[in-house]
């Protein structure tokens, strides 16, 4: 990945290669002067470049050396020797490369890039969880903060948390922070979901067998998605492929022809054949998939952008990695506790 270019003008012809007709070039001209000085800042700093599928599609098809999902980007922090990282992605993706490599610099380009499901829970919160629940063991969605990872036994992510929950093998998980994927996750694996902070008089339900217990946390983003969204677009195209993220709620993902990570979306529309793709998912990893298979027909459903991953442009990584702008840090009790809920999840 990356663009290996000796000019801004070759930088600017290899970037309109990979993105004719889906980001103007004007911009591109402008974007690939930016790609170039990126690019040669990086190579004089040993720095890498890791992107999440979520970058805007001149970023994502310029300047990244790895591109990939939450899972893929953790394996590659959890590989590399070059320092600084800079993590094209959002906050709680930085932070989990610091976990893992306390000793290089990671930088973030951008002030806030949060997450709505990060923002939905504090590490109080598990506690007092941990402590309504006692002895049930707790997985975490990536898509939080060190001091939420360090309260709990294993991560996972979208890719894979049914794996995450089934390894552990205990008649009763505390899952957490996203509802709708707590919900998928419940019903792919045949389990029953019980939300105490929606129903905090009944702790747990009387009568209900519960093997996972859910937090009410969601994606600004996919919450957005719905049933009829689909039913319309199939009215129009019956031959359409859906793919939902699984942070889109259980009927949208049912209603959907195939849900995972977002680069286990990518790959699904690279393998398959059909007339039209329907993504239900951030707006700009829709641009990348049409990039790379332009033979195929992406329908636009697609007026949500997440405000966090947008936050992340050229301009910012350009004055990162000249200023060591934005160095994200993590406390190291909290990060020695985090890094066990990680490294579970990596070596499974
Ligand atoms: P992935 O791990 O599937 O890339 O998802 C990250 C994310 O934030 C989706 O909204
Ligand atoms: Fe968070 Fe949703 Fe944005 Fe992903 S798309 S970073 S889950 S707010």
């Amino acid at each position: 990945m990356g663009i290996e270019a000796g000019t801004v003008e070759e930088t600017f012809v290899a970037m309109e290669q990979k993105l004719k007709g889906i980001v103007p070039d004007v911009e591109l001209r402008y974007k690939a002067e930016q790609a170039f000085e990126i690019n040669k800042l990086k190579k004089d700093r040993g720095a890498i470049i890791l992107g999440h599928n979520y970058m805007e599609p001149a970023l994502f098809h310029s300047v990244p050396d790895f591109v990939g999902d939450s899972l893929e980007l953790s394996r590659k922090a959890a590989e590399t020797d070059a320092d600084p990282i800079v993590f094209c992605g959002v906050r709680f993706m930085a932070e989990t490369a610091k976990i893992l490599n306390p000793d290089k610099t990671v930088l973030l380009p951008a002030r806030g890039a949060g997450c709505s499901l990060a923002e939905s829970i504090t590490a109080q919160d598990v506690r007092d969880l941990k402590a309504r629940f006692p002895g049930v063991p707790v997985v975490t969605y990536i898509n939080t903060y060190a001091d939420v990872k360090a309260e709990t036994d294993i991560c996972c992510t979208s890719g894979n948390a049914s794996r995450v929950v089934e390894s552990l093998g205990e008649d009763a998980v505390i899952f957490l922070p996203d509802e709708y994927l707590a919900s998928n996750v419940a019903k792919e694996t045949g389990k029953t979901i019980i939300f105490p902070t929606r129903e905090p008089s009944v702790n747990p339900k009387p009568g209900i067998d519960y093997q996972m217990v859910g937090w009410h946390g969601r994606c600004e983003v996919h919450e957005r998605f719905t049933v009829k969204d689909i039913e319309n677009v199939r009215a129009q195209f019956p031959e359409v492929l859906v793919l939902a993220h699984p942070e889109c709620s259980p009927e949208v993902v049912e209603a959907s022809d195939f849900s995972s990570s977002t680069s286990k979306m990518t790959s699904y529309v690279r393998e398959s054949d059909a007339p039209n793709y329907l993504l239900l998912t951030e707006c700009s990893m829709g641009d990348n998939i049409a990039a790379e298979n332009p033979e195929k027909d992406m329908v636009r459903l697609c007026s949500i952008r997440c405000p966090h991953m947008n936050e992340i442009t050229l301009e910012d990584t350009l004055h990162a990695l000249q200023a060591d702008e934005q160095i994200i840090d993590v406390p190291e009790d909290i990060r020695v506790r985090a890094l066990k809920s990680v490294q579970r999840m990596l070596e499974l």
